[in-house]
């Protein structure tokens, strides 16, 4: 059983910021991702849509004898993981918001947000934030349009940086220091936000928790990889593999398949 893959999916290709800490911490496990990105963005449809791809997804990496299951998208997480726990017998580890530690360390109070539609709408999402964040001022921004111009391949584009210029006004203005990215996609903006954010603002992704969760669950479970070969990493988009392939760079190629 331990020699069996983790299986992580998301919308499209932001959760391979995930994959990259999983792989990072865990570089004997072999891994299969898959990139949703015909259905993306999922952050804009309804929670019985998002809960169907879910389940989908679910069951292939299933098919696939994943032994734990990631789900590497903060939309999936906070409107599905409850049932897919409920209903499947392997762990699962999800990816939310981190508004609990950007909400401790605040010193000036106030905190942005930037996550899609689906997530801020989450019961999931608002009960994590009266929990941690109700005496603070949360700026919550719907990152609408950052997965679809990510998912062609316009990361770095004019385009990009128009868009997060209108989605930072407001939270610059209300003088955040902690700006929480609740979208697997956001950390490769990493370079443009540090560039359009005033120095003092810190920017906080939960790729890396995931990561030791992750670890942390397979070692509870025994299902760490004990035997050491070389891993295999199997990545499938059921849109262009070409993106895929280039944010997971040089060493890492990515298939088409129509799961
Ligand atoms: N990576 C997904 C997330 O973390 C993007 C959601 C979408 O497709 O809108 O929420």
């Amino acid at each position: 059983m331990s020699k069996q893959p983790i299986g992580l999916f998301d919308s499209g290709v932001g959760g391979t910021s995930i994959w990259k800490e999983i792989h990072n911490l865990l570089p004997n496990e072999n891994t299969i991702y898959l990139a949703d990105s015909k259905n993306a963005p999922y952050g804009l449809k309804g929670k019985d849509a998002i809960l169907q791809l879910s389940i989908k997804n679910t069951e292939y990496l299933i098919s696939e004898h994943c032994k734990l299951i990631v789900v590497a998208c903060n939309t999936a997480t906070t409107n599905a993981i409850d049932y897919l726990r409920t209903h499947y017998k392997i762990p699962f580890i999800g990816i939310e918001p981190a508004i609990k530690p950007a909400a401790l360390h605040t010193k000036n109070n106030a905190i942005g947000i930037l996550a899609t539609k689906g997530t801020l709408s989450s019961a999931l999402f608002s009960k994590t934030s009266t929990l941690f964040a109700k005496d603070i001022q949360v700026i919550e921004t719907v990152g609408e349009g950052i997965v679809d111009l990510i998912e062609m391949g316009k990361l770095d584009s004019s385009e990009m940086r128009d868009l997060l210029k209108i989605y930072l006004k407001p939270m610059i203005a209300a003088n955040i220091d902690y700006l929480v990215l609740g979208c697997t996609h956001y950390p490769y903006l990493m370079p443009t936000l540090v560039d359009l954010l005033p120095n003092h603002v810190k920017i906080i992704d939960s790729g890396e928790a995931v990561a030791r969760q992750t670890k942390a669950v397979l070692e509870e479970q025994n299902l760490i990889n004990t035997e050491f070969t070389h891993p295999k990493h199997k990545f499938y988009s059921n849109g262009n593999p070409k993106i895929m392939s280039e944010l997971l760079g040089k060493h890492f190629d990515a298939k088409f398949l129509d799961f």
